[in-house]
């Protein structure tokens, strides 16, 4: 099973400040069934520049201090990168750590604050023009998004993938947002699933609780397929590269 989006390496964002404390996650991660946990630590620049190499060498002292200990859990790296800091100041894709080894996919954070969907809109244009295919973070949890329940069929339909945060089902983000993530299970535009999760105690609390509601509202079958990663035509789920 895996858990698309993770903040659990410690020290590079507003995740974990210790590495004892990844090493909990990953093992509460483990015990509730992931065994394909993708790192995403922010790319946000001006708040969370961790480059990819310090995202490499962050999970392998993961991987080094988990030593043989859960040997059927695997790691990805890859960036959630804030819509606002996909192109450089000369509109280049900036180089942060994307999904998939061949397939410039993108996990794409929206912002908290209010924002136009023209600028989703736009953005979405432009990476399709370069290629880029964007899976959507916690689309539940944008007011935008979820006041008008017909833009997420609008993004499905031009190919955006959705990716579920299990933790909405629990209510970590608000009603609106449960709401949200309940309407999109089942109305069939959930692609991916993420725990999100940013520390232990969000962990504990939000994520068992909320994979019971996803199990009741997807059934086992449809559960499993989105978690496989079936959905997301990622052309290699246990590699990451640089797109730049
Ligand atoms: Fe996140």
């Amino acid at each position: 099973m895996i858990d698309l989006h993770t903040h659990i390496l410690p020290g590079l964002d507003d995740g974990p400040r210790t590495l004892e404390e990844s090493l909990c996650i990953v093992a509460l991660l483990a015990d509730l069934g992931f065994d394909h946990i993708f790192l995403t630590p922010h790319f946000r620049q001006g708040f969370f520049e961790s480059s990819p190499s310090s995202v490499r060498e962050a999970s392998q002292q993961l991987r080094v201090a988990l030593g043989n200990r859960l040997p059927a859990v695997r790691f990805s790296e890859a960036h959630e990168v804030h819509i606002g800091s996909v192109f450089d100041s000369h509109g280049r894709v900036n180089g942060f750590l994307r999904l998939g080894s061949k397939q410039p996919d993108i996990l794409l954070e929206l912002p908290r604050q209010p924002f136009p969907f023209e600028l989703l809109s736009r953005t979405i244009d432009r990476l399709f023009f370069e290629g880029i295919r964007v899976v959507l973070a916690h689309p539940e949890k944008h007011p935008e998004l979820s006041a008008d329940p017909a833009r997420y069929r609008g993004l499905c339909e031009r190919g955006v993938k959705l990716q579920l945060n299990i933790t909405s089902l629990a209510g970590f983000a608000g009603r609106q947002a449960r709401r949200a993530a309940e309407y999109l299970c089942t109305e069939g535009m959930v692609h991916a699933m993420g725990t999100d999760t940013h520390s232990l105690a969000h962990a504990v609390e939000y994520v068992p609780k909320g994979m019971r509601r996803a199990l009741k509202l997807l059934g086992e079958k449809r559960l499993r397929v989105i978690t496989e990663g079936s959905e997301l035509n990622l052309d290699s789920l246990g590699e990451t590269h640089t797109w730049s």
